[in-house]
């Protein structure tokens, strides 16, 4: 059964270890996510951007194929399934369809109006056990046409998101979607201390974390982060795979075009990743 994330981001916070949000595109995806947590024996936190919901023909799809293959693959772990940077909209639509968390990325609106419809939101998600993502401070670059500046959030209107009662806060500090440029000046953690010196307890939600070294990955979990947004990077070990296997002339071998061989190189290769990243992050055995 689908939980909601705040008790395995509680214990990540206490425990200074992260727990990672993985999004998810199809079947393979899922599959590579969900048997990688319980491979480790790791909490996790599926991803759905609105993008991805509607590649997947909508939220309920997306919640009928989780629920399903949690049950035909036997998962025990806590598994959390959250819609990231959704619009107020599509937070309403995932109430709906039975995600276990939503985010509510009012990054680009101005402080009173994000307050104001976060506020409403947390009212919603109380009644329904649901965790909450809120944002301050936009993360930079793209990410399924949600295009931030890539500012470093103001930590006192961090402590007002905070205090709306939000499960997990998303602060901006120097993150981008996506690969980071050459000249990336890295982490804010001046910013990163600071928020969660106002923001106590509250679990602190790193994005963009494709490309992010190691050593700043361990500072910032030190520093508060107790969930880790992991996308760009599952999508380049796949197609690399699936190139290899494409370009080695497999698919012309026998019947290595039936796409459950096909897609195989590059779901093992999503689980490559996820598994590192779990490692990393220190949630592995934290189930
Ligand atoms: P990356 O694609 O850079 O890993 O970012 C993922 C993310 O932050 C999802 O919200």
């Amino acid at each position: 059964m689908l939980v909601s994330a705040k008790e395995m981001l509680k214990k990540a916070k206490a425990g200074k270890y992260a727990v990672g949000q993985f999004n998810i595109n199809n079947l393979e995806w899922t599959k590579a996510v969900l048997a990688t947590a319980q491979e480790m024996n790791s909490p996790v936190i599926l991803g759905v951007s609105e993008g991805a919901g509607k590649y997947m023909t909508g939220f309920k799809t997306v919640v009928g194929m989780v629920n399903g293959m949690m049950e035909e693959m036997k998962i025990t772990v806590p598994v959390a399934l959250h819609l990231d940077h959704g619009t107020y909209e599509g937070c309403l639509k995932c109430v709906e369809a039975g995600f276990s968390s939503i985010m509510f990325d009012g990054s680009h609106y101005p402080i009173e109006e994000n307050v104001a419809k976060t506020r409403e939101l947390v009212d919603i998600c109380e009644k329904k056990g649901m965790s909450l993502e809120a944002e301050v401070g936009s993360i930079g670059g793209e990410e399924d046409g949600v295009v931030g500046a890539g500012e470093c959030a103001d930590p006192k209107e961090c402590k007002e998101i905070a205090d709306l009662g939000v499960t997990m806060l998303a602060a901006g500090i120097g993150n981008i979607h996506g690969k980071y440029p050459e000249n990336w000046k890295g982490l804010s953690f001046e910013t990163l201390a600071a928020v969660q010196e106002l923001t106590g307890d509250m679990p602190l939600v790193l994005h963009g974390g494709t490309g992010i070294p190691e050593d700043m990955i361990k500072k910032a979990i030190s520093l508060g982060v107790a969930k880790i947004n992991v996308n760009t990077e599952c999508q380049l070990s796949f197609a690399a795979a699936t190139r290899e296997y494409i370009e080695a002339g497999k698919d012309l071998q026998g019947k290595g075009f039936d796409p459950r061989k096909l897609l195989a190189p590059g779901t093992e290769a999503i689980k490559a990743t996820v598994k590192e990243k779990m490692e990393l992050f220190g949630s592995v055995n934290k189930a």
